[in-house]
């Protein structure tokens, strides 16, 4: 990033310890990764009903969305991809500070785009979640078309198909998406985070 040297940081007149503290939450960004298809924003959006339910704020920012407005413009290259998550990563560094549970759902193929999520927003708020399904069931799946598309070359750069995929290697939670159902899933998500994230 390059220094601005015009500009000077307005410290916030609250902090975020004090709206954690409203909030009776820590404000976390659950960043996760997987193939299209592979249930990560089927999984977002219940973690997000089941915390509202139960009186906690959370809040999904998901690929497909977030490249209508924000990011409307960004194409599927290495370049574009590290564009849209660096961008992305400094929205959910803003809703952790508000004390936000921010779910954070986009394909994320490079350990090194998040890396440097992690960077941005901060190791103690960051969790890289895999939603882990195997190519086969996702394309099998083919929930949104896609894959057959991209089969037909009709997509370029299409992750699992003509672009890379590279799985975590350590997350802080591993979801296996293809053998459970989703509320399973769910259910392990929402404890792992009020393990971490909620008092
Ligand atoms: S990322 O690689 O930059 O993290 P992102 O999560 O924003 O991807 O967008 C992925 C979604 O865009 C997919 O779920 C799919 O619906 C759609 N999509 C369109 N073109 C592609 C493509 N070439 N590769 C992957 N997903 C694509």
């Amino acid at each position: 990033m390059t220094k601005q040297p015009n500009l000077f940081w307005h410290p916030s007149a609250v902090t975020a310890k004090e709206r954690e503290a409203l909030l009776k939450q820590r404000g976390c960004v659950l960043w996760f990764t997987g193939y299209s298809g592979s249930g990560k924003s089927t999984l977002a959006r219940a973690l997000e009903r089941k915390m509202i339910d139960a009186g906690h704020l959370a809040y999904v920012l998901d690929g497909d969305n977030v490249r209508h407005g924000l990011n409307a413009g960004l194409t599927f290259s290495d370049e574009d991809r590290r564009e849209n998550l660096r961008r992305v990563a400094e929205v959910a560094k803003l809703f952790a500070d508000c004390g936000i549970v921010c779910a954070v759902s986009f394909i994320s193929p490079t350990r090194e785009s998040r890396r440097r999520a992690r960077e941005i927003v901060g190791p103690d708020r960051f969790m890289e979640v895999y939603i882990d399904a195997d190519l086969d069931t996702c394309e099998t799946r083919d929930v949104k078309g896609l894959y057959a598309r991209a089969r037909r070359g009709e997509i370029p750069d299409f992750t699992g198909v003509s672009s890379p995929y590279e799985p975590p290697e350590a997350p802080d939670l591993h979801l296996r998406t293809a053998a459970r159902d989703v509320a399973a899933c769910a259910d392990e998500l929402l404890a792992f985070v009020q393990d971490r994230c909620l008092r």
